[in-house]
């Protein structure tokens, strides 16, 4: 079976989680499903960084301690995911031993390969906030601290560095031999820009500082004097969950998701580090683009950004499945940046959950009901009629979403589910089973069997569309199942589930159920939800 490994960042629990987190793991949770339906064994990983400064540092404004401020941010990813109905096969703590222990052992072999050695680091240090900035920033501030105002000092300090600069060369033929290994083509074209520039060697150590009492990280374990930098380790969490007898065959990752923010840890930093250890490279880094908020930046000085509880209540009121097809299928996949505004989420919502699916669910649910009692009824295998060829038609958009799944591109995965939906709205418009129904004097009148051939085939294309709508919304998707008597496919089963009439099809005879609504129609008026 082929596996497949998506992974997202692991996220620093110096704070809550927010809509962009949850956003990431969502994509990676929708692609997960879609491939555990279509037959492939995956692995699903998600979890938190925790060796952050930042987490130190909040921990002490709240009066804690360090862990027991990860734990409660930890448990508050868990439950945010949780509500989300998001399915990771792990999540991984960075203060885990599993995790702990092999990255030190990388750390270890990599210092023995003498990819990481002992260097002098020189910077312009600001003494009032105990951090160097960077050459740029030093600058821009006339060599004065950006916070301060003060001068800053020029200092050196022993750090160890890994050779990026040794997998410059192998770095870019792996990029050229692999085009779509950083995507989308915007990230990749910045990605090769920068290395134009040269790769320098990169800090991978600070030295042990007092933090209070806490001893948070991990230490050089070649020399205890120094912690092991929070990006190196955390990159290893890849790996080190993957690293023992019963998961080695997933690596390595088919696809690692996160943002534009991190893209050069992941597209460069990371791949150089697996060069150097001797492992294989991920299949693809897919960097998207950002959240905003009604048109604006999400900011902590903002306070704008779109915490989960407000995502709580838009799923209290919308439901939870409509608020993973938005963020699915409206978020910032590819370059461009996407607004979450509650007036494009009202209209996403009408125009294609509650006019669109729902409504052509309860049509033909209702039509079943009121003309055969509510059983699928028994119609001729006529395979194209009212000019559509069903199955080619049907089978068409499972292939396309496949194909879509393929290269991450959500709205048109989701969008052959809708597209089923709207050729079954024009059938029923042109063919006019209603009215058929009208002129239809008993089960012997020839007419009858064509009304029969038109419901049949709106329920059977119906149960198709649900199929393709069972990544993004598990949970509506199997409600319309439900309620045309059809079976929930499990793992492997897409395709054959996906056959017209074929062996998971619908059965003349066989039940149809009357559900509650599945979407209601949204109030447009209606202020946006409040957390
Ligand atoms: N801990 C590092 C990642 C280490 S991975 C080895 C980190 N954590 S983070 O908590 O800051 O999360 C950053 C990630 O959160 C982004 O790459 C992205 O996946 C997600 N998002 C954060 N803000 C976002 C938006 N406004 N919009 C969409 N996703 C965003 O960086």
């Amino acid at each position: 079976m082929p596996t497949f490994y998506v992974t997202t960042p692991i996220y620093y629990v110096n704070d809550r989680p927010h809509i962009g987190h949850c956003y990431t793991t969502l994509l990676a949770d929708v692609v997960a499903r879609f491939h555990r339906l279509d037959g492939d064994d995956v692995l699903m990983l998600t979890g938190t960084d925790e060796h952050a400064e930042k987490v130190i540092d909040r921990a002490k404004e709240a009066g804690v301690g360090v862990q027991e401020w990860a734990d409660r941010n930890a448990q508050a990813f868990r439950d945010a995911f949780e509500f989300m109905e998001l399915s990771q096969d792990d999540f991984v703590r960075t203060s885990e031993d599993r995790h702990k222990d092999r990255a030190s052992a990388y750390i270890q072999k990599l210092v023995d390969s003498g990819d990481i050695y002992l260097g002098d680091y020189v910077g312009w240090y600001d003494p009032g906030q105990e951090e160097y900035v960077t050459e740029s920033v030093a600058k821009a501030h006339d060599y004065k601290s950006p916070v301060s105002g003060k001068p800053l000092e020029k200092r050196t300090e022993q750090n160890y560095f890994f050779k990026l600069s040794a997998y410059e060369q192998k770095l870019g033929e792996h990029l050229d031999a692999h085009p779509r290994f950083v995507q989308p083509e915007a990230r990749r074209n910045e990605v090769l820009g920068r290395m134009r520039q040269g790769l320098q060697d990169v800090p991978v150590s600070r030295a042990v500082k007092d933090d209070g009492g806490e001893d948070w990280g991990i230490r050089m374990p070649n020399d205890p004097g120094h912690r092991v930098y929070v990006w190196i380790e955390a990159l290893c969490n890849y790996l080190t969950v993957v690293d023992t007898p019963d998961r080695r065959h997933y690596w390595p990752a088919s696809m690692h998701l996160l943002a534009k923010d991190i893209l050069w840890f992941h597209a460069v930093v990371w791949p150089a580090m697996l060069m150097a250890l001797d492992e294989p490279l991920p299949g693809c880094v897919y960097a998207h683009a950002y959240f905003v908020a009604e048109g604006r930046k999400m900011s902590k000085s903002m306070g704008n950004f779109i915490e989960i509880d407000q995502l709580r209540a838009y799923g209290e009121r919308y439901s939870v499945d409509a608020v993973r097809w938005y963020l699915a299928t409206q978020g910032p996949l590819g370059s461009t940046d996407a607004d979450f505004a509650h007036t494009n989420f009202v209209d996403i919502y009408n125009a294609e959950l509650a006019n669109g699916l729902g409504n052509c669910a309860s049509r033909v649910v209702n039509m079943i009901h009121k003309y055969f009692d509510g059983n699928v009824p028994d119609a001729r295998d006529a395979t194209v009629h009212g000019d559509i060829d069903w199955p080619s038609l049907t089978i068409g958009h499972v292939q396309t979403a496949r194909d879509y799944f393929g290269l991450v591109d959500l709205h048109g995965a989701g969008h052959q589910s809708l597209a089923i939906v709207t050729a079954i709205d024009g059938y029923i418009n042109n063919t006019e089973p209603f009215r058929l129904a009208k002129k239809v004097s008993g089960p012997d009148d020839p007419q009858y069997a064509d009304l029969a051939l038109i419901l049949y085939n709106c329920a059977e294309a119906l149960r198709i569309a649900a199929l393709l709508m069972l990544p993004f919304m598990p949970q509506k998707a199997k409600a319309v199942l439900d309620m045309l008597g059809a079976s929930t496919p499990g793992n492997g089963e897409l395709e054959a589930h996906a056959a017209w009439r074929g062996e998971h099809g619908l059965k003349a005879g066989a039940p149809v159920v009357k559900g509650q609504g599945l979407f209601m129609r949204a109030d447009t008026e209606e202020a946006a939800p409040q957390a």
